[in-house]
């Protein structure tokens, strides 16, 4: 049985392996998964929310692990996420969890967004795959950095993200990179 829809929100500054792992496990749970980009004005992201679109709609696009029955979008959101959850008429947000920390940090936001919203959404945790839970965007950006930046290879950040965003990175990192 699948249910309907959920949302799964975040930075996605890049968009990670670990990501990628937790909306193919949600879209065998749920009819269809809206991934949900925040466009925060008052952060300075690496990735603009329009950049971080087009490398989620291309990791997507080539992702031939999606369960047919399932749906996959991607928009960009700004303000409250329970306002967005509601404009959007859902009631269930997927967020992923790698370690006890993250899900310390994750409570507090489930219990809020649950009272914002009057009781009307609920917040799902899905724990990272072990092989994965190492892997968080800001480390992803560190890594690619110091090695864009330097002379050691990119293929141990390839295992931590898909390889659009390698490549999306090194144009962002790389010095005189065309
Ligand atoms: O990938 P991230 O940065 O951990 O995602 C955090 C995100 C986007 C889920 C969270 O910051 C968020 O929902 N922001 C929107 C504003 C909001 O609703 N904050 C929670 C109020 S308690």
């Amino acid at each position: 049985m699948t249910l309907m829809t959920a949302i799964y929100p975040g930075s996605f500054d890049p968009v990670t392996n670990g990501h990628v792992n937790i909306v193919l496990r949600s879209a065998a749970i749920f009819s269809r998964v809206i991934i949900a980009v925040l466009d925060n004005p008052h952060k300075k992201p690496l990735f603009s929310a329009s950049e971080r679109i087009c490398l989620l709609q291309e990791v997507f696009a080539k992702e031939n692990k999606i369960p047919q029955a399932c749906e996959i979008e991607i928009e960009a959101f700004s303000g409250l996420l329970v306002d967005y959850a509601a404009k959007k008429g859902i009631r269930t947000i997927i967020r992923g969890v790698r370690s006890s920390e993250d899900l310390a940090k994750e409570l507090p936001y489930a219990s809020w967004n649950r009272q914002l919203a009057c009781g009307s959404v609920e917040t799902i945790y899905l724990p990272a795959d072990q092989s994965l839970a190492f892997i968080s965007s800001s480390i992803v950006k560190e890594v690619a950095m110091h090695i864009y930046q330097g002379t050691q290879g990119d293929n141990k950040l390839a295992q931590m993200v898909p390889p659009v965003v390698c490549a999306a990175l090194r144009g962002k990192y790389k010095k005189n990179s065309i």
